[in-house]
């Protein structure tokens, strides 16, 4: 934010965008028409880098507002901005901190540290999935159980996923995040201690779920293989704090370091994504790492107005601000992502879900959006009711990929495509019913499309790193800190005098009416 501004609303850019986008909520304004009034303007409205192609042409505004966007940009300082984040400036202001994810896959200049820890990596990855590497009884590792919440969980886990077709089978990967019981149980009732791995992935090492479940994991081992030597066959950890790994009983040589100027929901690249080279093996594992640097190279270099992760931050702040937009929906027309909107929540949400700006003021405009979503063409079925008919206004991401990786499925991925710009464009034009009132579709609803060649790690990198770089372009124009989150400390904060009531302590917490009864009512249920 250049330092006469403390909020965007007080920019030129914002004031004229806030009239501008008048225009676009009248009654007789019709999306379509611009389409007719410019012929070229899915030309002018489109962006292609690599095997993207970014598809922003069904929006509500013309190049005049695009430009006013681009000013409002420049106004906030994102130029600069960019430069300090690449620069490994101590940007995360609150925790004093770089936020250096970029520096995790720019094979030029990586720092030694990194390139040593990919080096470590793709040595143990290859010992597992060449079967080197043997449990207690000597035999090979078929079964991996990623243990790890949050940015240790989410982005391994919808990677993962994403790539199975890259996956070569040996190996089954599982992910427990959850402290419930049954999520650990059900996936160790399935599972032969002798030929099985765990990833302990916690930056703290001091998140409860993952202690609670790395703590029952390893009992589970040691119960039947009777040996604590068997923990350094059986169990790896990823963490930033080496003294609690190692009281947890981790051999030094199973550790693989996550640096703290890497925030947990951009630790994918990092040995957070051991689970990912385990899967789809480290060759594969590097390609993400490419595609996704690859699209930094884009966000630093491209101009403003030519920049993907620019443009699609200025349309978010848009209908935030100007629209009372208080969510976006991600729909990935790709049945393998299904988990990409999760993850995106946690890296929009846990991002910009801020209230003061990076100087402590309260914010003086709307900020973060809620991110939701599902794979299409499933979520026709189930909420695009609300988006074509509702009441409420929700930009939508269309994600589809030109080629299937099902061999011989090229019908099936045709009707795949069909829906995907079928929604986008009856969100657009809607359809006039006259006499019929519940059969009308407004329209008018604007949606970007990401068309991608086809779904592969490389370009998977790129798809992940826009979305962040999307992200980091909102706080930066917000004013916020985009890479730290003291939000979630009050309630784990909250929840250890909860606990302790629960465990029937004669705790003499005094707690709100609504908490000692919730207590109350499971200390009454447990006893039935
Ligand atoms: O949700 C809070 C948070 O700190 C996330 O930012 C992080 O990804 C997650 O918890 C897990 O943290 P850790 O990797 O330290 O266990």
């Amino acid at each position: 934010m250049s330092s006469l501004m403390s909020s965007p609303t007080q920019t030129t850019a914002w004031k004229q965008l806030q009239k501008l986008s008048e225009e676009f909520k009248r009654e007789d304004f019709c999306l379509s028409d611009l389409f007719h009034t410019a012929d070229d303007r899915f030309e002018l409205f489109t962006l292609a880098h690599e095997n993207l192609l970014l598809d922003y042409s069904k929006n509500l505004l013309t190049e005049k507002g695009i430009g006013k966007l681009i000013k409002l940009a420049e106004d906030c300082g994102v130029p600069a901005a960019i430069e300090a984040m690449f620069n490994g400036e101590r940007i995360n202001h609150s925790e004093d901190r770089p936020a250096l994810h970029v520096g995790l896959r720019d094979p030029e200049c990586q720092n030694p540290a990194v390139s040593d820890t990919l080096g470590r990596m793709e040595t143990f990855v290859d010992a597992i999935r060449r079967g080197e590497w043997t449990g207690y009884t000597g035999k090979r590792i078929v079964d991996v159980v990623n243990l790890g919440i949050g940015g240790s969980d989410l982005g391994p886990a919808m990677v993962t996923e994403a790539l199975g077709d890259f996956a070569n089978g040996e190996l089954e990967l599982h992910f427990v995040s959850n402290v419930d019981p049954v999520h650990l149980e059900s996936t160790l009732a399935v599972l032969d201690p002798a030929t099985t791995l765990f990833i302990i992935a916690s930056k703290s090492f001091t998140t409860l779920e993952t202690y609670q479940n790395a703590n029952t994991a390893r009992e589970w081992l040691l119960q039947r293989a009777q040996n604590n030597a068997a923990i350094g066959r059986h169990f790896i950890a990823i963490t930033d704090n080496r003294a609690a790994a190692e009281e947890f009983g981790i051999d030094p040589a199973n550790l693989y370091p996550v640096w703290d100027w890497v925030g947990g929901r951009y630790s994918l690249w990092s040995a957070i994504g051991m689970p990912v080279a385990l899967a789809i093996g480290m060759a594969n594992f590097r390609a993400l790492l490419s595609g996704a640097h690859a699209m930094d190279r884009h966000f630093r270099e491209a101009d403003l107005q030519q920049n993907m992760p620019v443009i699609m931050a200025l349309l978010s702040i848009y209908y935030r601000g100007f629209f009372d937009a208080h969510s976006t929906a991600i729909v990935p027309y790709s049945q393998r992502l299904n988990l990409l909107p999760p993850y995106l929540q946690q890296l929009s949400m846990e991002s910009l879900g801020k209230r003061v700006d990076v100087m402590g003021k309260p914010v003086a405009t709307h900020t973060g959006e809620v991110i939701w979503g599902t794979a299409g063409t499933n979520g026709q079925h189930s909420y695009f009711q609300l988006l074509h008919q509702g009441t409420n206004f929700v930009p939508v991401d269309f994600i589809a990929f030109a080629r299937t990786t099902a061999v011989g499925k090229e019908l099936a991925q045709r009707h795949l495509l069909a829906n995907c710009f079928s929604q986008s464009l009856a969100l657009m034009q809607g359809r006039d019913e006259p006499g019929a009132p519940h059969k009308h579709v407004p329209g008018n609803k604007p949606s970007n499309t990401l068309l991608i060649s086809e779904l592969n790690p490389y370009n998977l990198g790129s798809l992940i790193a826009l979305y962040e770089h999307k992200v980091f372009v909102q706080s930066v124009i917000w004013d916020i800190n985009a890479f730290d989150q003291w939000g979630v400390e009050l309630g784990k904060l909250l929840s250890r005098d909860v606990f302790a009531s629960l465990a029937n302590d004669n705790s003499d917490h005094a707690f709100d009416d609504s908490t000692c009864g919730l207590i109350e009512f499971v200390k009454q249920w447990n006893q039935q």
